[in-house]
């Protein structure tokens, strides 16, 4: 076996799998301001950035050849409320943000998140209870929600008015990852009723309720909302893995363009499961935990950042993914350059 590992022409010759350029995806957070980044502690190298400055990283990274970016929003708290109205409002940070972007960078893939969690006052993805009514901004004295009460089809309607004004702004991609039942289909009859037939949905198919989403919440300043609650009775219980299957067959059926995995290392299996039973592109998020575990050790000298970053970004290739979401994209993509000469 080891003589076809003699030499670097005949690995690259046989070699199976490369990472490109074409399967980054940029996540990046935006805040509001009028000019300026602010450090994220748990994520080194990662600021939340001003529209202003987004649109000079968006430039930066369209010139590295990065295909698409994602937009996570900081949204302040005196806009957050407990049935999220703040989510499909047209002027929203997010919807700015999309607007500045296409008309400065028409080229870049625009990836909108669809969920409640940066705009609820209890910081759960959906609408908590059985009364739901747009417009107030209900401040409420009862005790903090638990998940179990999260109303699945109120928050679907919520859902898709967040979709179609991230449409409407000019999103390319909206990307459901609140895990509701359901909402994939709905939001995508909403679409195409709108005329935003072309907007392609990302559907977070199979996202666990993982401990790896740490540094994420803390990012979008959600976690001090959630509190010690957490998303377990509609994000996927980390031991199951049939289930992941029940749940992309399910939202292939209402019509997702493309199914996301997450967390991404410990879930390799769940990829290559997908991959070996459906004919989807998948894509796959590489989430702010790990991005900290990796930046972690090599900031102590434990590890190569470098070499340890290619080799896990070129293992959610070898497990099947098309794309991957990662903190670092802009970094690798000049090393992938750097690599090319
Ligand atoms: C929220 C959302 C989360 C992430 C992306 N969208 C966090 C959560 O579900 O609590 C996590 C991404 C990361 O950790 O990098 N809908």
């Amino acid at each position: 076996m080891r003589r076809n590992r003699r030499e670097d022409w005949c690995r690259r010759l046989v070699r199976e799998h490369r990472l490109s350029v074409d399967n980054l995806i940029w996540p990046v957070f935006v805040m509001e301001g009028a000019k300026g980044r602010e450090k994220i502690a748990a994520m080194p190298g990662v600021d939340r950035l001003t529209i202003a400055e987004l649109v000079k990283e968006a430039k930066e990274a369209a010139v590295l050849g990065i295909p698409a970016i994602a937009l996570f929003p900081v949204v302040e708290a005196k806009r957050k409320s407990d049935n999220a109205e703040e989510a499909f409002n047209p002027e929203n940070l997010m919807c700015r943000a999309v607007r500045a972007v296409k008309k400065a960078v028409p080229e870049m893939g625009i990836i909108c998140d669809v969920a409640l969690d940066p705009y609820t006052t209890h910081g759960h993805d959906g609408v908590v209870g059985g009364q739901w009514s747009v417009g107030g901004n209900h401040k409420t004295t009862a005790p903090r929600p638990q998940a179990a009460d999260v109303n699945n089809d109120a928050t679907i309607e919520i859902l898709c008015r967040q979709a179609m004004a991230q449409a409407e702004a000019g999103c390319d991609i909206v990307a459901p990852s609140d895990m509701m039942d359901g909402r994939v289909g709905k939001i995508r009859d909403a679409l195409d009723e709108a005329g935003y037939s072309h907007v392609k949905i990302l559907s977070y198919a199979a996202k666990y309720a993982s401990a790896f989403y740490g540094p994420f919440r803390d990012a979008v300043g959600s976690a001090g909302n959630l509190g010690k609650a957490d998303k377990k009775t509609y994000q996927m219980d980390p031991a199951n893995s049939d289930e992941a299957l029940r749940e992309v067959a399910l939202d292939i059926a209402e019509g997702a363009d493309m199914v996301m995995i997450k967390p991404g290392m410990p879930y390799l299996d769940i990829i290559r499961r997908v991959k070996d039973n459906f004919a989807v592109p998948i894509f796959a998020y590489q989430v702010s935990g790990e991005y900290a575990m990796l930046k972690a050790a090599a900031e102590k000298g434990f590890l190569d950042e470098r070499a340890a970053m290619r080799e896990s970004l070129l293992a959610f290739r070898r497990a099947g993914a098309s794309a991957v979401f990662t903190y670092g994209a802009k970094v690798v993509a000049g090393w992938l350059a750097e690599e090319k000469g």
